[in-house]
C-alpha cells in the first residue's frame, strides 16, 4: 500500500552543512497495517514521517501510495500535502478550544474541497465519535475534555475523512503513564477495526511492541532492523536493536564451531562455552557479541542434570524485589548477568545459585570494531 524507496531527506544546519536526517529509508507497508517507527530522539523519526506527508521535501528517492506516486526525486513528482489525502495526528495535536466536541470534528469536512449535505456530515461524524467512544460527549466543549479524551479528539479528526493513510507522530506522548497505557488499547482495537493502514512514530519500545504489525527500528538517519514485535525482541540483528528495544546482557565471544543442520553456533566466551543462534551467518573464527535477555537467565536452586550446557554455577551479588518478579545479579567468573526471575527464587545474597539458559534464547550477532 505503502512504499517508499531510497529516501533520503536533510536539512542545513545553522552553519549551512547538510544535516542527513533520513537516509536510504526502504519500507512496504499493506494495506491495512499497523508500522511503527522505533527509536531514540534525534534519529530521523519524525523527518521520515513528514516526508510521507509532504510536509519536507525529501532529496531524493520514491514514494507510493496505493500505486500512486506521491514523491519522486528522479521524475520530479511531488504532490502537495493537502493532496494526499492522509491523516495525520501529531504530538502537539490542536484541538479548537471554543468548539465543542462535534464541531472539531466536522470541521475537516466543511473546509475541504469535497461538498457534504448537514445529515452526511452528522452521519460521518457520529461515526467516527462512536469509534473512539467520544459519541456521548458530542455537546461537551473541546476544553472541558479530560488528556485521553482530547488526543481521541485529535484522532476523531485525522479519520473523519476516512484517509486511505494515517500517520501518527508521538501521539500518546502528552498522556500520563496509566492513560498512555489506555489508549494504546483503544487506539489497536480502533486500528484493526477501521483497518486503516498506519505508520506510527514512537521512541517508546513497550508501545511499539504492543500496537504494531511491523516495527522499523531507526538509529542516526537509518534503519537498523524491520521485523514483527517478537523478531525485534527475540531475533535483534545488532547490538543497538538488542539494546534499545528491551534491556539484554552482551558477552563478547568467539565462534568455535557451527552445527548447520541445528542453526546452532558453539561460542567461546568470558563465562564459558554458550550454544547460541545467530540471524545473520557468522563463521568459525569471528568476533561476535551475545545478547540474552534477563528474563531468558534462568536461575534455580537445584543442580542441573547437565551442568557444562549453558549452564554454570554462580553467586548471588545483588537483588531487587520488583513485585511480579526479582531482578538478580549473578557472577560467574567475574562477570555479572542480569536474571529477571520469579520471585519464588529466595537464594539470599552471597549464597550459590545455578543458571541456564536456552540455546535459542542466546542471539549471537556480528562484534562491532571500536
Ligand atoms: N527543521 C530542521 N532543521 C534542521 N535540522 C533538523 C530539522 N528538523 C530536524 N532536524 C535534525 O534532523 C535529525 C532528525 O530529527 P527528527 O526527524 O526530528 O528526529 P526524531 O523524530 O527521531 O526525534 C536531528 O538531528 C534533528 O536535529
Ligand atoms: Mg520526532
Amino acid at each position: 500500500m505503502l512504499n517508499i524507496h531510497s529516501l533520503c531527506t536533510e536539512y542545513t544546519n545553522e552553519l549551512g552543512q547538510p544535516v542527513k536526517a533520513a537516509q536510504d529509508i526502504n519500507i512496504e507497508v499493506p494495506e491495512g497495517h499497523f508500522f511503527t517507527l522505533l527509536g531514540p530522539s534525534g534519529c530521523g523519526k519524525t523527518t521520515t514521517l513528514r516526508s510521507i506527508a509532504g510536509l519536507e521535501r525529501p532529496k531524493s528517492g520514491e514514494i507510493t501510495v496505493s500505486g500512486v506516486t506521491v514523491y519522486s526525486g528522479s521524475r520530479g513528482v511531488f504532490v502537495p500535502p493537502n493532496q494526499r489525502g492522509f491523516g495525520m495526528v501529531f504530538q502537539s495535536y490542536a484541538i479548537w478550544p471554543h468548539m465543542d466536541v462535534f464541531t472539531n470534528t466536522a470541521f475537516p469536512l466543511q473546509v475541504g474541497k469535497a461538498r457534504y449535505s448537514r445529515a452526511e456530515i452528522e452521519a460521518k461524524v457520529m461515526k467516527v465519535l462512536a469509534a473512539v467512544q467520544l459519541d456521548h460527549l458530542r455537546d461537551r466543549e473541546a476544553t472541558k475534555l479530560s488528556g485521553g479524551q482530547q488526543q481521541r479528539l485529535a484522532l476523531a479528526r485525522a479519520l473523519v475523512m476516512e484517509p486511505k493513510l494515517l500517520l501518527l507522530d508521538e501521539p500518546l506522548s502528552n498522556l500520563d503513564a496509566k492513560l498512555r497505557e489506555l489508549m494504546r488499547f483503544e487506539l489497536k482495537r480502533l486500528q484493526r477495526e477501521l483497518r486503516i493502514t498506519t505508520v506510527y512514530v514512537t521512541h517508546d519500545q513497550s508501545e511499539a511492541l504492543a500496537l504494531s504489525h511491523q516495527v522499523a527500528v531507526m538509529n542516526q538517519g537509518r534503519i537498523q532492523q524491520i521485523g514483527s514485535p517478537r523478531d525485534i525482541y527475540e531475533r535483534p540483528q545488532n547490538q543497538f536493536v538488542a539494546d534499545f528495544v528491551g534491556s539484554t546482557n552482551f558477552v563478547e565471544g568467539i565462534v568455535r564451531s557451527c552445527e548447520s543442520e541445528a542453526d546452532c553456533y558453539v561460542i567461546e566466551t568470558e563465562i564459558g562455552a554458550l550454544r547460541s543462534v545467530s540471524v545473520e551467518r557468522v563463521n568459525v573464527g569471528d568476533k561476535v557479541v551475545l545478547s540474552i535477555r534477563p528474563e531468558d537467565v534462568q536461575l534455580t536452586d537445584e543442580k542441573p542434570a547437565d551442568v557444562g550446557v549453558n549452564s554454570w554455577q554462580a553467586m548471588v551479588a545483588q537483588k531487587v524485589f520488583l513485585g511480579e518478579a526479582i531482578d538478580f545479579r549473578i557472577t560467574i567468573a567475574n562477570r555479572t548477568l542480569l536474571s529477571r526471575t520469579h520471585p519464588s527464587v529466595r537464594t539470599p545474597i552471597g549464597h550459590p545459585i545455578w543458571a541456564y539458559v536456552n540455546p535459542n534464547k542466546s542471539v549471537a550477532m556480528p562484534a562491532v570494531a571500536s
